[in-house]
């Protein structure tokens, strides 16, 4: 399949709004959660050719991340602290409701000049709700309520006197002002890989985000997600993780990984490895996120690893190009030291990239 696609590939980095960085591992880490190191990451983030940043939402530490921030208050502080990057909230529905959601969001979009959007994540995390004291869901379950989230969100924010009779949510000739600057809304992501993520997706969502996987995994799941949407009378963008480790040569970044994995804290890997793999397999066709991951893929918690962004700068542009070949919008990225390793990605990769799509548009191939 060749790159048909004129859009530049677009890039993303996970917001380290929680302790510990990316990557469960004892490795030193020059990357933290505090808002005056995030503040300074967005900034420079945004400099170097970066569009979207995603914060995470986790109440409670289950494995490393044993501090963890808010994600609306601290998608909130970044847009503050930023002109052009948007800033994308995690909401999990549950702990959230929906008409709570869109008033805060439709308040951010008004005071950041438009450019707050919305990650709607399913959950995986069955002792974390437990802690909470919320009610746990099975898998397609959680989906059901997350799509009923979605519709009452987009119903909220484009139409007055809006009304909604849902298994999970209900609205009776409610009006929402002001409504979000963005029109027609702020865009909506979603999280997860299985069968009823994408058939969500394929249906409500504005974007697909999936966890890390070679080429081929990622093609097929974008060719189910597209034909899906296509019988829906829709298109929905793809956004794949990656942990990329960009060095001066190809034995440094590997010897990097490495180490990440020789370090890794295997008590907190696997303590995640099992609620992970617990709520990937919940899906009845078994293929959801981490279903088939290994301790090292587990390493980092959305299977980074596999996208193996790993590499010189030339060998990482080549494998973006690709995954955009492939239908790939977005890579959301992650990195040992998110500061340094930004800029570096930016000077360094993503005019490779930016390169290889010129030489790759459809009059030349
Ligand atoms: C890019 C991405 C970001 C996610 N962010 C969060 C998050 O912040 N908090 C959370 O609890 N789950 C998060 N998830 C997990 C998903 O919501 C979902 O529970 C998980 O991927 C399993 O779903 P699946 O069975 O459909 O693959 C994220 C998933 C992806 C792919």
């Amino acid at each position: 399949m060749t790159d048909t696609s004129k859009t530049p590939i677009q890039f993303a980095y996970w917001v380290p709004n929680v302790s510990g960085g990316l990557v469960v591992s004892k490795i030193e880490q020059r990357t933290s959660w505090d808002i005056d190191y995030n503040r300074k990451l967005a900034q420079i983030a945004e400099a170097n050719g970066f569009e979207y940043a995603l914060s995470q939402i986790r109440f409670t530490a289950g494995y490393g991340a044993e501090f963890q921030h808010e994600p609306v208050a601290f998608t909130h502080a970044l847009l503050a602290a930023t002109t052009k990057l948007k800033v994308i909230a995690a909401i999990l529905p549950g702990p959230w409701n929906p008409a709570v959601a869109a008033k805060q969001l439709a308040t951010i979009d008004q005071l950041t000049g438009g450019r707050v959007a919305v990650n709607i994540v399913s959950g995986w995390f069955k002792g974390e709700f437990t802690a909470i004291g919320e009610h746990w869901l099975e898998h397609d379950e959680r989906y059901r309520r997350s799509e009923e989230f979605i519709r009452a969100l987009k119903g909220i924010w484009t139409t007055d006197n809006f009304s909604f009779r849902g298994d999970f949510y209900r609205f009776t000739d409610y009006t929402l002002r002001p409504k979000p600057l963005q029109q027609p809304h702020p865009e909506i992501f979603q999280g997860g890989s299985s069968r009823a993520a994408r058939d969500m997706a394929a249906r409500v969502s504005d974007w697909y985000f999936t966890n890390g996987n070679n080429v081929e995994g990622i093609r097929a799941q974008i060719e189910d997600l597209r034909a899906k949407a296509a019988a829906e009378g829709r298109t929905v963008k793809v956004g794949v993780n990656a942990f990329i480790i960009a060095r001066d040569t190809e034995e440094e970044a590997r010897a990097v990984l490495d180490d990440i994995i020789a370090q890794a804290d295997p008590e907190a890997v696997n303590a995640f490895g099992d609620a992970a793999k617990q709520a990937g397999r919940a899906s009845p066709e078994g293929e959801g996120n981490w279903a088939k991951s290994t301790f090292e893929d587990l390493v980092q918690y959305n299977d980074g690893f596999k996208t193996n962004l790993i590499g010189t700068p030339k060998q990482i542009a080549e494998r973006i190009v690709e995954l955009k070949a492939a239908g790939v919008d977005l890579v959301l990225s992650a990195f040992l030291h998110f500061q340094e390793e930004i800029e570096y990605f930016g000077q360094n990769v993503l005019p490779l990239v930016r390169a290889l799509e010129d030489v790759r548009t459809p009059e030349t191939v």
